[in-house]
This record gives C-alpha cells, sequence and structure tokens, in this order.
C-alpha cells in the first residue's frame, strides 16, 4: 500500500494518465434509474444505504421523516457456501495447524526474497535491481505446482503475472484478485531497531517479521493458497479467475499494474471484469462494533511545487526578504488555512455513521443527532453548500485525524529545498507539497486554492504569479527556463483524480446479490454475525487505479483477522513489519469462501 511517505513519493516519474471523467458511468447510472423507475421499483432498492445519492434528483433521494437507521444499514446475511463434502475437507484442512506450518514456511519464504522498488529505477530490462522479481516468479513457481501446471501464466511486461483460471461459463465476468510484489525498502540505519531481522521471515510462534511480510506479501499469497487449496480438491470454476499481480506498486504502479490492466482490457474489454480485490481497508473496533471496511473508494492526491524566484547577490546588502522569506509566508498563509471538512453524502464513511447509528451500542448520542438532521434535511447537502458540515465536524472531533482526512483534503509541506551559502542571496527556494482530496473536490480546487494564497503575497512582493501554467511539452528534454522575480506554482506527475465510487448495495434491483453484498455476506459466514461490514474509503492509493476501466466494483480489501492481534496495519511501512499467522491463515479461508460463492450465487454486475 502506497501510504505517500515522502521518501517514497513517486515525482520525477512520467504523468500518470488520469483516466477518463466519471461522466459515462454518470449516464449509464441515470440510465439505471430510468429504467428502475420504468419497472416501478422503488429508489431505496437501487441504491440503498450507500447513498449515491448525489446522482438522485433531491425531491428523489430523500425518504423523509420515515427514515429507518436499521434499514440504512442493512447487512447480508451470512454466506456458506453449498455442502460437498470434498470441498468442506479441504476448507477444514486450511484450519489445521499442519496448513498452518506450510503456510508459514511458504509465506517466510517469500519475505527472503527482497522484492525492493525504489522511486530511482531505470527501464524495466535495463535496470538490473529489477532482477529479483525473476527470483521471485521462480519461488512462486516452487511453491505453488498446481497453479503453475494448471493456469495459464503471462508475464506482463517482463515481471507482471497474470494467471488466468479459465471459468467453464464464458458469459460469467472474471473475478480478479490483485496484489503487489514489492516492497518498500529497508533504510540501512533502522535495520538494528527490528526486534527480528527485515530480511529473515522470522516465525515467532504468532507473527511472521519481515519487509513485505503485511505488505502486501501476505495478500498475495493468501489468494494463492486459496486457489493451489481449490485446484488440490478438484474444483472447477465456472467463472473466470484472474490474480493479476504487479511489481512496482510503491514507487507509481506504471510499470506493473500500468501494463497489466491495460493487457486485461484488451482481452476482455472495458466493464468486463465482475469484481476486483486489491489490498486495502481492514477491520476496526469503534463504537463497540467490530466493523470490517472494504473500501470502495479512494481520495485523490496531487503534488505540487511552489517555487520562488528572486534576485541573487551579496548577503552584506539584501532585501528585506528574500525568496525563503517570502516561501515562509507562503507557508505560513498556507497552514493558517485547512481545507474544509465535508462529508458528501456519497462519500462511504457516511454508510460508517449509518451503520454505526443503527448497530453500535456506544455510538455517540451527538453524532446520532446530527445524523438525524441531516436525514431528515430538506435541502440536500451539495457541493455547492458552503455552510459548515456540523455532522462532518462532530465525527472529526470525536475520531481524530484519522477520521478527519476521509472527510477533508489533506495538505502536508513535506520537501524543502533552497539557498546556497551562508553569504548569498538564495535565488530559489522549492517547496512540494502533497494533497489527498476529498470526495467532492478535484485536483482543480487544490490549484484555485494555491493561486488565491499566492496572488496578493506575489503582489506584496513584487513578484509575477505563474499558476499552473500548461508546460511547452516539445521542450520536454530541456528544463524550461523559470522566470526571474516570480512565485510559480506546478504540478507534478502526481496527479489523481479521486476513484470513481464502488456500488455498495446489499442487493441488486432484482433482489440478486451484487459483488458487494457476495464480499458482506463472505465476511460475515467467515467471522460472524457480529460483525458490520461498511464500505470505506482510502486516504492512500493503490495499483487500483489503473483498474477503473475494467469495472465498478473495486474494493481494497483485506480480508483476514485475528481477534488477539486486533485491527491494525501491522506496522507497513516501518520497522518491525510483521503479520500474524492467524490473520494470513484467515485470509486463505475468505479467499476460498469468496471464489466459492461467486461461483455459485447468482451475482448481478451492474454496470
Ligand atoms: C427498520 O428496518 C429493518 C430492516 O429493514 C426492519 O427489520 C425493522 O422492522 C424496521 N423498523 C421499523 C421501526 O420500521
Ligand atoms: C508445526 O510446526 C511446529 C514447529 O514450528 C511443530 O512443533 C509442529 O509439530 C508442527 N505441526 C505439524 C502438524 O506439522
Ligand atoms: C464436490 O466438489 C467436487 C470438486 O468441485 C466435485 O468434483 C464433486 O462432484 C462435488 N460433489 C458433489 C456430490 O457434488
Ligand atoms: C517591480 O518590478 C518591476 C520589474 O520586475 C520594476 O520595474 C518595478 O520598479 C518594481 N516595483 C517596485 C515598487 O519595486
Ligand atoms: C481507460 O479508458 C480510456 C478511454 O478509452 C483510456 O483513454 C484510458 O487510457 C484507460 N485508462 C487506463 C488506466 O487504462
Ligand atoms: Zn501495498
Amino acid at each position: 500500500m502506497e501510504k505517500g511517505i515522502p521518501m517514497y513519493s513517486p515525482l520525477g516519474h512520467s504523468p500518470t494518465r488520469a483516466p477518463a471523467s466519471n461522466t459515462s458511468r454518470s449516464i449509464n447510472s441515470l440510465k439505471t434509474i430510468v429504467k428502475a423507475l420504468a419497472l416501478g421499483l422503488p429508489l431505496y432498492a437501487l441504491y440503498g444505504w450507500h447513498t449515491n445519492q448525489a446522482l438522485l434528483p433531491s425531491s428523489l433521494s430523500r425518504r423523509g421523516a420515515d427514515v429507518n437507521a436499521t434499514s440504512q444499514c442493512e447487512q447480508t446475511p451470512l454466506l456458506q457456501p453449498s455442502r460437498n463434502d470434498t470441498l468442506d475437507k479441504a476448507f477444514s484442512f486450511l484450519s489445521t495447524e499442519k496448513f498452518l506450518n506450510e503456510s508459514v514456511s511458504r509465506l517466510s519464504g517469500a519475505v527472503r526474497v527482497k522484492t525492493v522498488s525504489y522511486d530511482d529505477l531505470g527501464a524495466v530490462g535495463e535496470d538490473p535491481r529489477w532482477d529479483v522479481f525473476y527470483d521471485f516468479a521462480s519461488y512462486l513457481e516452487k511453491s505453488y505446482p498446481l497453479i503453475h501446471s494448471k493456469l495459464q501464466l503471462e508475464k506482463i511486461n517482463t515481471h507482471g503475472l497474470l494467471y488466468t483460471w479459465e471459468g467453464s461459463d464464458k458469459n460469467l465476468k472474471p473475478t480478479l484478485f490483485m496484489a503487489h510484489q514489492d516492497v518498500v525498502p529497508v533504510p540501512e540505519d533502522t535495520v538494528p531497531a527490528w526486534t527480528h531481522p527485515p530480511w529473515a521471515g522470522e516465525y515467532d510462534g504468532t507473527y511472521i517479521w519481515g519487509r513485505g511480510a503485511t505488505d502486501c506479501k501476505h495478500q498475495m499469497l493468501a489468494a494463492m493458497e486459496a486457489v493451489e487449496t481449490l485446484l488440490a480438491s478438484g474444483w472447477e470454476p465456472k467463472r473466470t479467475v484472474l490474480l493479476s499481480f504487479g511489481f512496482d506498486e510503491e514507487c507509481s504502479g506504471r510499470e506493473g499494474a500500468g501494463h497489466l490492466s491495460k493487457f486485461i482490457e484488451d482481452r476482455y474489454g472495458k466493464d468486463s471484469v465482475a469484481v476486483i480485490i486489491d489490498e486495502g481497508g481492514g477491520f476496526e473496533k469503534t463504537w463497540g462494533s467490530l466493523f470490517a471496511k472494504p473500501a470502495a473508494a479512494e481520495k485523490g492526491a496531487a503534488d505540487v511545487y511552489i517555487t520562488v524566484r528572486m534576485p541573487g547577490g551579496h548577503s552584506s546588502i539584501p532585501s528585506d526578504h528574500t525568496s525563503i522569506g517570502v516561501m515562509s509566508e507562503l507557508i505560513t498563509a498556507i497552514e493558517a488555512q485547512q481545507y474544509r471538512t465535508h462529508l458528501e453524502d456519497e462519500n462511504p464513511y457516511m454508510s460508517q455513521l449509518q451503520c454505526g447509528a443503527a448497530h453500535s451500542p456506544d455510538f455517540p448520542p451527538k453524532l446520532r443527532e446530527l445524523l438525524d438532521r441531516r436525514q431528515h434535511a430538506t435541502t440536500k447537502t451539495s457541493k455547492a453548500n458552503t455552510k459548515p458540515d456540523q455532522l462532518a465536524l462532530e465525527a472529526a472531533r470525536v475520531g481524530g485525524p484519522p477520521t478527519k482526512y476521509v472527510m477533508q483534503t489533506s495538505q502536508a509541506v513535506d520537501v524543502i529545498a533552497g539557498g546556497a551559502k551562508a553569504n548569498s542571496l538564495p535565488e530559489r527556494v522549492q517547496v512540494t507539497i502533497n494533497h489527498r482530496i476529498n470526495i467532492g473536490e478535484t485536483p482543480q480546487t487544490v490549484h484555485d486554492r494555491l493561486t488565491e494564497i499566492a496572488a496578493p503575497i506575489a503582489k506584496k512582493h513584487n513578484l509575477t504569479l505563474h499558476a499552473f501554467e500548461p508546460q511547452d511539452e516539445s521542450s520536454s528534454d530541456t528544463t524550461p527556463l523559470e522566470p526571474a522575480n516570480s512565485i510559480i506554482l506546478t504540478q507534478t506527475p502526481h496527479i489523481i483524480d479521486v476513484a470513481p465510487i464502488s456500488p455498495a448495495d446489499p442487493k441488486s434491483p432484482s433482489g440478486a446479490h451484487t459483488p458487494f453484498s457476495v464480499l458482506a455476506g463472505t465476511t460475515r459466514a467467515l467471522y460472524g454475525e457480529d460483525v458490520i461490514v461498511t464500505p470505506s474509503i482510502m486516504t492512500a492509493n493503490t495499483d487500483t487505479r489503473y483498474y477503473w476501466n475494467l469495472t465498478r466494483h473495486i474494493f481494497r480489501w483485506g480480508p483476514g483477522y485475528d481477534e488477539q492481534d486486533g485491527p491494525g496495519l501491522g506496522n507497513i511501512h516501518t520497522v518491525n513489519e510483521r503479520v500474524s499467522v492467524k490473520k494470513h491463515v484467515h485470509a486463505v479461508r475468505w479467499f476460498y469462501m469468496f471464489l466459492r460463492n461467486m461461483d455459485e450465487l447468482e451475482v448481478e454486475v451492474e454496470v
């Protein structure tokens, strides 16, 4: 999982193509609504509690004063695959110590292959640092013999791995599991801080320790364990199963996911996949409940450079403000004002609030009151509505920064460079600001605000403001000359729109299952019906950003949970990364059940 840690921020790469707008999807959604109205279906059957209401005319998007909180968080019943002695026996085997030992040894071995990706990697096939992925592919081949003898494996852009398990019914869209093979580096000076060495894959009876143990080899191998087990038991899918593993997620995903998604789109077409599961959301204990939180959305991102150019000279005769002083003024002004905390109706966090209100014993009364007020409000909360969003503000106050930033565009000045010598005036200073964009806003929102802040400061210091001027593509190999006496705002190649929101309805208009309901019902069948499944939103980005064309049903979801370990990310991207082996085995069981459920149930895949 890319966490936006500045050290690994994917600067200096060529542009990530921002996928096409949502317009055609909105049109499709509207078509569905029109169809549903023609059939006399109630609208909430279509959109349920997951509130795609921004798409609906406001008079249709409300059910008025009779809002029933429980029905706003309808939970899918437990979905157990049908009984079958062979398959049930294979499933039980996944709970044995024998299987645990075997899967520990395979995951430990995977951690020992140092599949590090670096920000400054050269071309695939040229930079020898990519070669370790050959070793990793051989390791997988040795560890999963059935997958490698019975499935088709295609290597995409050398190290991307695409496994195809052909289903017998070509009318069913494939299920696709993603993960990435690469891991972030371990800085040399942090090695002594590790309890167990970062590349040994040691097992202490509870955890496997090491870089990549959680992010993302656990997810990848859990899916492979499930497929290998199904192959061993003679199961044959009706619905094609795809495994698609990139190899540079931690430094942009362009070479891996970028190529894999194109290849899959060329083969199967747009909207051709039933559901995608990739790393992401997990479990959370809050308000006295255990929530399972597959992410149905992902915030956008924009890294922006601010450059101040001012005359140099001897520092014995300075101007009142050097370029560093002016930059300080800019940063102070930027930090003096936060983006607004704002919860759009379609933000999946709204679903969690509704689920909390419906099911959680300790749901805060004040939040409940504000939520009720919002649901009964006659005026729709809209992007144009600039009144303070009391519900969002209260939720952020209660939940702190992790909650605030699912409802607010973040800004962080992460890099600064400027000045050369104690007796020379600094001619150039530059900062990088990282933004994660809230639902309801766009990279343009960020550009507009920075321009607004910079304009008066430029004027005050008699500098020219160059705000997000289009760059001359033709002269791309020579750095364009920066104008003197200026403040320059530049969008870096790191720009990502807010992801389309995956539908999270408990059932389809016709009463069939949806990809989300199969996910939810599988999860509750595995962990019990006290688990409340609610869609969530990620503040970081995953490789799924390259897969938007393939399906609307993308869930970033780590299905493993270990009650003793509790929720948590297992120290990803830092010292002592580790994964609970119980969690890993549970994830295998989840993938196993999910594949069987996707095959047996009638699943309607809304386009
Ligand atoms: C609210 O909805 C739930 C689920 O649809 C239903 O079981 C319950 O009876 C409803 N409660 C009221 C007061 O209508
Ligand atoms: C599993 O491994 C442990 C040592 O890690 C060993 O004591 C135990 O006997 C093994 N169990 C099985 C069933 O192989
Ligand atoms: C159980 O599943 C296996 C593997 O898919 C299959 O070969 C077998 O026919 C099934 N048994 C029954 C009784 O359906
Ligand atoms: C502002 O800058 C321009 C050229 O960059 C210069 O001609 C002008 O004299 C400056 N004005 C002041 C008040 O310094
Ligand atoms: C998605 O489809 C659009 C339109 O065909 C295309 O321009 C774009 O490159 C595709 N996106 C990705 C990530 O492949
Ligand atoms: Zn990851």
